[in-house]
């Protein structure tokens, strides 16, 4: 079995024996190993789950338009996640209908995968990773929160490259405003500066 088969397998295998919580499903990464560039994000959503690849869905459109507008191909870099299966949450109405939705995967799910994602980044070897959103910053550096840190690059001893947080693609839904967006294009603007001199 070859080392990308062995992470799908153990993958299956946590997702399978994960009792805790239903969860909605589960991916691998995306993209060629090696790879100077890796996108790590959050968890996948029920368009991921149902291609199985990693941002598909609408902030993953949201992702590739920003992605492109720097020069960079989806097809040449590596994308994966923090956690690997879909984490859901189910309601059901007083009128019995259920509905289905994503949810932020907790601290000890994200720990499950902790070993996955750090095979991952080591059978990559990355020149830089970018993590998207809190998720990944939490479990990849001692960052708390991406308002102090987004757009600016930190060396990781741990891994050995350059570390660039930013925004999850999905806030852009979230925060609606100009002076939002444009601080995020900065970003992806500050990312392409940072890739020149990197890579
Ligand atoms: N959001 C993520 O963080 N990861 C995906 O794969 C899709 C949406």
């Amino acid at each position: 079995m070859n080392n990308l088969q062995t992470l799908k397998t153990k993958i299956e295998t946590i997702s399978n024996n994960y009792k805790e919580e239903t969860t909605g499903g589960f991916i691998t990464g995306d993209g060629p190993i090696p790879s100077d560039i890796m996108f790590v994000g959050e968890a996948p959503g029920k368009s991921e789950v149902e291609s199985g690849k990693p941002f598909v869905g609408v902030a993953g459109k949201n992702f590739e338009k920003y992605l492109n507008s720097i020069d960079i191909e989806r097809k040449n870099i590596r994308i994966t996640n923090t956690c690997f299966f879909r984490p859901i949450k189910i309601k059901t109405s007083k009128t019995g209908k259920t509905t289905i939705s994503n949810r932020p995967p907790k601290i000890s799910e994200v720990n499950l995968f902790k070993e996955i994602l750090d095979e991952e980044i080591s059978l990559t070897k990355p020149k830089i990773i970018i993590t998207l959103g809190n998720v990944p910053l939490k479990r990849l550096t001692t960052f708390k929160a991406i308002g102090e840190c987004h757009g600016t690059s930190i060396h990781s001893d741990e891994f050995n490259c350059t570390i660039f947080p930013m925004y999850h693609p999905s806030s852009l839904t979230y925060n609606r405003n100009d002076d939002f967006k444009k601080m995020y294009e900065e970003d992806w603007l500050k990312l392409k500066d940072t890739l020149q001199k990197v890579l």
